[in-house]
């Protein structure tokens, strides 16, 4: 599938591949976008924190609780949209998502 990314700086990235083995981080970090995902995927570290259209927010089934716990710490970052995309699973019905990288903290 492919979804459109914009980044820290507001620049937009259309046709993103996302392939269907990865989890939405490993997609962001394959190509190239600024995420440090410093705990290798497992919700401890919040360097992958997204915002997720509203849509697409909803699709996913919004957060698991382990992310819900690491969000929480974000306040001011922490939108109604906001997940730790190495909790994000890709789907099909994902296709043309709008994902927005959040701020550093
Ligand atoms: Fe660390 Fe997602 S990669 S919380």
């Amino acid at each position: 599938i492919q979804i459109n990314v914009t980044d820290r700086d507001g620049a937009r990235t259309e046709g993103v591949e996302w392939k269907d083995y990865e989890t939405l981080m490993e997609c962001l970090t394959r190509n190239k976008f600024p995420i440090l995902a410093t705990c290798g995927g497992n919700a401890s570290c919040s360097t992958c924190h997204s915002y997720l259209d509203q849509e697409t927010f909803v699709k996913t089934g919004g957060t698991n609780e382990e992310e819900e716990d690491l969000l929480e710490m974000l306040d001011d970052t922490r939108h109604d949209n906001s997940r730790l995309a190495c909790q994000v699973e890709w789907s099909e019905s994902l296709d043309g998502a709008e994902i927005e990288i959040a701020p550093e903290w």
